[in-house]
C-alpha cells in the first residue's frame, strides 16, 4: 500500500524533476535538501557534547526517506504522533518507533498491537484503562509492546498528573501481560514558545526536575526507567544537557518554521510554499498560497524574499499581504513563504519537490497524510 502511494505522487508529481525551484506549479511544497542535510548535521553535532540521544519526531515531515536520513545520521529511531505514521516508518526500515502519544480506539489498538508482532513500537500511556485495552489486543496478536509512562510535567495535555499516579500505572503495566515498561515520556510543550531564553531554560529545567523526581520515585518502586524521553526544538539544548534525560523528541529543526523561527540558533529554513500573485491592487498584494496550502497555527507565514510584510489575512485560497514600495513583486510572479507551522503545512500536501541547488531533483511523498488512516489499516 505504501508503496502503491509512492508510485501515484511520484507519476503525479514528477513532471517537476529537473525545474528550478521557482518554476513550479503554485501552491508547491519544497523542501530544500541542501538546508535540511545542514540542519541534521547541525542538531548532530550539537546532541554530540550531550549525554541524550535523538530521537526526531516525525509527525512534522512525514516522510520515510527523510526519517532514514535521520538514522543514517546517528538518531536512535523516531518518534510519531499517530499509530499509521508508526506503520509506516517501521515498515519502510526504522528500527525504533516510538509513539509520543496515546493510542485511543478499539481498531486502532489492534493495528498497534498487530504491527507490534514483527516491529519494535513502543506506545506512551497515562491512564490504566488504555494500557488494560493495549494489553488485551497484545493478548489477541499475540505481540509485545514496549511502554513509557507519560508523565505531565506541566503542559497540561497527556500525562499522569502525580508521581503517585506514576507508580499505580507503572505497577499496572508490569502486571498487564504483552507489554513492557521501559521508562517514562516527560514532553514540556510548555516551554517551546517561551522567546526569553533564561525563562524558557528556568521552565524547562522545572519539567526536568519534576520529570526526575517521577523517574527517582518509579526507581525506588522497583521500576527502571531505562528510557527517559523528552524534549523539543525549543528545548533541545536545555533538556539534552540535563543527565537524567536520555533522548530528545525535536523534530521541527529539520525545517525551521516561523514558530521556532529563532528560538534556537543555528538551523535554517529548509520548508517553502511557493505561491503566485494573483491579484494586485494598489498596495494590496494576494497570493494563491492560503490557508489550504501553508499552516498559519500560532505564527502567520512570511514570504522569504520580504520578511518585513506582515501578512493581513489568510484566507482558504489567498493570502493578503499590504506592500509598499520596497516590494518588486508584479502580478505573475512567484514568491517562496516560510510556513508559519511546518507539521500542518506538510499534512496539506501529497509530496515534497525535493530541491538541491535550487532545482528539483526528486519527490518525496508525504505518508501518511491527513488524519484518516489512508488505507493503512487493512494492510
Ligand atoms: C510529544 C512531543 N514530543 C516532541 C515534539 C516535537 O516538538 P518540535 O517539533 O517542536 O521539535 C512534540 C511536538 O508537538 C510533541 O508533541
Amino acid at each position: 500500500m505504501i508503496s502503491t502511494y509512492h508510485e501515484h505522487v511520484r507519476k503525479a508529481y514528477g513532471p517537476a524533476i529537473g525545474r528550478n525551484r521557482r518554476e513550479l506549479v503554485t501552491p508547491a511544497l519544497i523542501m530544500d535538501l541542501d538546508a535540511v542535510r545542514r540542519n541534521i548535521q547541525f542538531m548532530m553535532q550539537r546532541l554530540s557534547t550531550m549525554k541524550a540521544r535523538l530521537r526526531p519526531h516525525v509527525k512534522c515531515q512525514k516522510s520515510p526517506e527523510l526519517a532514514r536520513m535521520q538514522v543514517e545520521a546517528g538518531a536512535i529511531g523516531v518518534c510519531t504522533a499517530t499509530v499509521w505514521e508508526a506503520i509506516v516508518m517501521s515498515s519502510s526500515g526504522v528500527e525504533d518507533v516510538m509513539i509520543a502519544n496515546q493510542v485511543g480506539g478499539r481498531e486502532k489498538i489492534a493495528a498497534l498491537t498487530k504491527a507490534a508482532k514483527d516491529r519494535h513500537l513502543t506506545v506512551a500511556v497515562d491512564d490504566t484503562r488504555n494500557a488494560k485495552d493495549i494489553s488485551t489486543a497484545a493478548q489477541v496478536a499475540r505481540s509485545e509492546l514496549d511502554v513509557v509512562i507519560e508523565v505531565d510535567v506541566g503542559m497540561g495535555r497527556g500525562g499522569v498528573r502525580s508521581v503517585d499516579e506514576a507508580v499505580r500505572l507503572a505497577q499496572c503495566v508490569d502486571k498487564f501481560s504483552g507489554l513492557r515498561l521501559r521508562g517514562v515520556q516527560g514532553y514540556e510543550g510548555h516551554c517551546m514558545l517561551e522567546p526569553d531564553r533564561a525563562v524558557r531554560i528556568q521552565k524547562a529545567n522545572a519539567a526536568m526536575d519534576y520529570l526526575g523526581t517521577v523517574v527517582d520515585r518509579l526507581t525506588s518502586a522497583g521500576f527502571d526507567c531505562e528510557v527517559v524521553s523528552a524534549g523539543g526544538t525549543g528545548t533541545y539544548d536545555i533538556t539534552g544537557n540535563n543527565p537524567r534525560v536520555t533522548e530528545i523528541q525535536a523534530g521541527s529543526y529539520t525545517y525551521m518554521d516561523n514558530f521556532h523561527g529563532n528560538l534556537v540558533p543555528g538551523f535554517s529554513p529548509a520548508l517553502t510554499v511557493l505561491g503566485s500573485v494573483v491579484i494586485q491592487h494598489g498596495n494590496t498584494l494576494v497570493l494563491d498560497s492560503g490557508r489550504k496550502s501553508i499552516g498559519i497555527d500560532f505564527v502567520l507565514p512570511t514570504m522569504i524574499d520580504y520578511p518585513f510584510y506582515q501578512a493581513r489575512y489568510f484566507a482558504e485560497e489567498h493570502a493578503l499581504f499590504e506592500v509598499d514600495d520596497r516590494c518588486r513583486l508584479e502580478l505573475g510572479d512567484v514568491v517562496e513563504l516560510i510556513p508559519g507551522y511546518a507539521p500542518t503545512t506538510v499534512n496539506l500536501y501529497d509530496a515534497y519537490h525535493v530541491v538541491e541547488n535550487d532545482v528539483v531533483t526528486d519527490i518525496w511523498p508525504i505518508v501518511p497524510r491527513g488524519a484518516g488512516h489512508g488505507g493503512l489499516f487493512a494492510s
